[in-house]
C-alpha cells in the first residue's frame, strides 16, 4: 500500500507528464482523468474533458472503428495504432495511441498515452510524393530527349523546303507539318519544364512587375464575376528566374482559379518577403531556409479533395473534360527549377490557395545576357559536327553547308578524333552533342582541345548541362545550344562563337 506521500508523487508523473494522457472507462467511454498536456494540446479545460467520451474528440467516420477496437478487451497493453482526433477548434492532428489496462479507483480502466504525429506524417506524405514526381519526370525527360531529335529535323527539313517554295497548295502543307511540329516542340518543352530539364535563361526579376503585366490581361481571362484582389508587398526583392516561365506558372494557376469559380468569386493575389525557418522546411520536402519571395493565388472556388490535392501536380492529370493536365506540373517544374517550394491548401467548396516561394536573389548578381548580333548570318570557316543520330547530322551538314560553312561530321568521339588529326586544313568549331554511347561530348572536346586549344567549341544537346558545364557555358568558354534549334538559330549561335 503506497503511503500518502507517494501516491501524491505518482499522481504528479501522470499530471506533468510531457506528453497528453487520460485515463477513460472501456465501458462509457468516458473520460476518467486526463493531465496538463492533454488540456494544452486539444484545448478542451479539464472539466470539459471530464464531461466528454473519448468519442468526441473523433471524427464521425471514424467513431465506428474506435468502438472495435476499444471492445477488443482481450490485450491489457496494447499499441492501438495510429488514429485522427479533433482539438476543440475542429483543428484535426494524427496521433500515434499507446493504452494500458490499469485499475482506476475500483474500476477497470484503461490509461491512454498520445503522440502528436501529425507533422512526421505530413513529411512522409510529402516525401512520398516528392519521389513518385521524381520518377515521372525522369520518364517524362526522357522521351521528350528523344522526341526533340525527331523534333528537330522535322523542322529543320521544312524550314529548308519553306525556303525553296513558292506561294501554293504545297507550300501551305508544309507551313502545316512546320506548325504541327512547332506545336509539338512546345510540348517536348512543357515536359521539360516538368522534369527540371530545360534550359533556362534565369535573369532577376520582379515578381510584382510580373504580375502586373499580367494583371491586364486577366480581366479578358476572368470575366466580370470574378473580383481580383491583389496584395502586393511594395518592397518584394527580385528571384533569379526565367521570366516567362514565371508568367506562365502564375497563368496556369489564374487559369485554374478561373475554372474552380464558374459562377463567380474572388481571386486574391499576395506577393511578400518570407523567411523560411527550420520549422517550415521541415515539414516541408524539398524547402531550403533562409529569405524567399512569396507569390499566393487564392481563390474562392469549388477546391478539392484529398485525393486531388495528392495527385494535382502530375503531368496529365486532370478532371476537366477539356484539360490537359499540364498546367499546375509546369507550375512545379518552374518552382522546383528555381530551387522554390510549393504547398497547397484546399478544402471542397472553400476554395485553394497555392503559395509559391522562391528564394531571394538580392546579392545574385544577374547572369549575363548576351544579345545576338545583327549581323549576317554566313560564314566560311570549317566545322567539324559530331552526332550519333545519322538523320540530325546529315540535316546540320545541309544547314551549315547553306550558309557558307565547310562541314565535316562524325558519329561518334573515336571516328571525330581520327578525322580532326587526318584534316590538314584548321577546324574552327566542334560542334558535338553532349550524351554519346562511347565518348561524351566533354571528353572529347577536351581531347580535341589538347591538340589545338583555338578550337571554339559548340555543345547541344535536348538535356540542359550540369551546373559545373553550366559555369563553363556561362564563362563564355563553350558555347551551348538546346535542342530542337532552328537553322537561323543554330547559324547565329555560331556567329556568336566565332565573332
Ligand atoms: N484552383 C483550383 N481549384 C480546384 N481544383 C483545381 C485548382 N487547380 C487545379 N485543380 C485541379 O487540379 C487538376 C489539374 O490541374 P492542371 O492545371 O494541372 O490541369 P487542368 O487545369 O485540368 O488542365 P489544363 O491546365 O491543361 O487546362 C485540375 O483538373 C483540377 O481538378
Ligand atoms: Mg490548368
Amino acid at each position: 500500500m503506497p503511503s500518502q506521500r507517494s501516491e501524491t508523487s505518482y499522481r504528479r508523473l501522470f499530471e506533468g507528464h510531457p506528453q497528453p494522457m487520460w485515463v477513460f472507462d472501456p465501458e462509457t467511454l468516458r473520460f476518467l482523468a486526463v493531465n496538463e498536456a492533454a488540456v494544452a494540446t486539444y484545448g478542451y479545460s479539464e472539466d470539459e474533458f471530464l464531461a466528454m467520451t473519448i468519442a468526441d474528440i473523433r471524427p464521425p467516420d471514424d467513431r465506428v472503428a474506435l468502438e472495435k477496437a476499444v471492445s477488443d478487451v482481450s490485450r491489457r497493453l496494447a499499441y492501438a495504432g495510429v488514429w485522427r482526433h479533433l482539438k476543440k477548434d475542429g483543428t484535426p492532428i494524427e496521433v500515434k495511441v499507446t493504452s494500458n489496462a490499469i485499475d482506476f479507483e475500483g474500476l477497470g480502466a484503461r490509461l491512454v498515452l498520445i503522440e502528436d504525429v501529425t507533422a512526421q506524417s505530413r513529411l512522409e506524405e510529402q516525401l512520398r510524393q516528392a519521389q513518385r514526381m521524381d520518377a515521372i519526370g525522369n520518364f517524362a525527360g526522357a522521351i521528350a530527349h528523344d522526341f526533340n531529335n525527331i523534333l528537330l529535323v522535322i523542322r529543320g527539313h521544312s524550314a529548308a523546303l519553306l525556303d525553296e517554295l513558292a506561294p501554293g497548295r504545297l507550300r501551305s502543307n508544309v507551313e502545316q507539318i512546320d506548325r504541327a511540329a512547332e506545336r509539338a516542340s512546345e510540348f517536348t518543352h512543357r515536359l521539360l519544364a516538368f522534369s527540371r530539364q530545360q534550359v533556362l535563361a534565369p535573369e532577376l526579376v520582379d515578381v510584382n512587375a510580373v504580375v502586373g503585366e499580367m494583371v491586364q490581361m486577366l480581366e479578358r481571362i476572368l470575366g466580370e464575376d470574378i473580383e481580383v484582389i491583389l496584395q502586393l508587398e511594395p518592397s518584394a526583392v527580385p528571384i533569379l528566374i526565367d521570366r516567362s516561365q514565371l508568367a506562365q506558372a502564375f497563368l496556369n494557376l489564374v487559369v485554374n482559379a478561373r475554372d474552380a469559380m464558374p459562377s463567380g468569386g474572388a481571386l486574391t493575389i499576395r506577393t511578400a518577403n518570407i523567411e523560411l525557418d527550420d520549422a517550415y522546411t521541415t515539414t516541408h520536402e524539398g524547402a531550403v531556409p533562409g529569405p524567399h519571395v512569396l507569390l499566393q493565388v487564392t481563390d474562392s472556388g469549388v477546391g478539392m479533395d484529398a485525393s486531388t490535392r495528392e495527385r494535382v501536380f502530375e503531368p496529365f492529370f486532370t478532371t476537366k473534360d477539356e484539360g490537359t493536365g499540364f498546367g499546375l506540373a509546369t507550375v512545379f517544374g518552374v518552382v522546383k527549377q528555381s530551387s522554390g517550394s510549393i504547398s497547397l491548401y484546399s478544402e471542397p467548396q472553400l476554395g485553394t490557395s497555392f503559395k509559391l516561394y522562391f528564394p531571394s536573389a538580392s546579392d545574385t548578381p544577374a547572369p549575363r545576357v548576351t544579345h545576338a548580333a545583327n549581323a549576317t548570318l554566313e560564314g566560311s570557316e570549317t566545322i567539324l559536327v559530331v552526332e550519333d543520330t545519322e538523320v540530325v547530322r546529315a540535316l546540320v551538314k545541309e544547314v551549315l553547308e547553306s550558309y557558307g560553312y565547310t562541314v565535316l561530321t562524325a558519329a561518334g568521339g573515336p571516328e571525330a578524333l581520327t578525322l580532326a588529326t587526318a584534316h590538314r586544313g584548321s577546324i574552327d568549331v566542334l560542334m558535338t552533342d553532349v550524351v554519346m554511347p562511347r565518348m561524351t561530348g566533354r571528353v572529347l572536346a577536351e581531347k580535341i582541345l589538347a591538340v589545338d586549344p583555338r578550337v571554339r567549341v559548340l555543345f547541344t544537346s535536348g538535356f540542359p548541362v550540369d551546373t559545373v558545364f553550366r559555369n563553363e557555358v556561362d564563362e563564355g568558354r563553350y558555347g551551348f545550344i538546346e535542342k530542337p534549334y532552328l537553322p537561323a538559330q543554330l547559324a547565329r549561335k555560331l556567329r556568336e562563337l566565332l565573332d
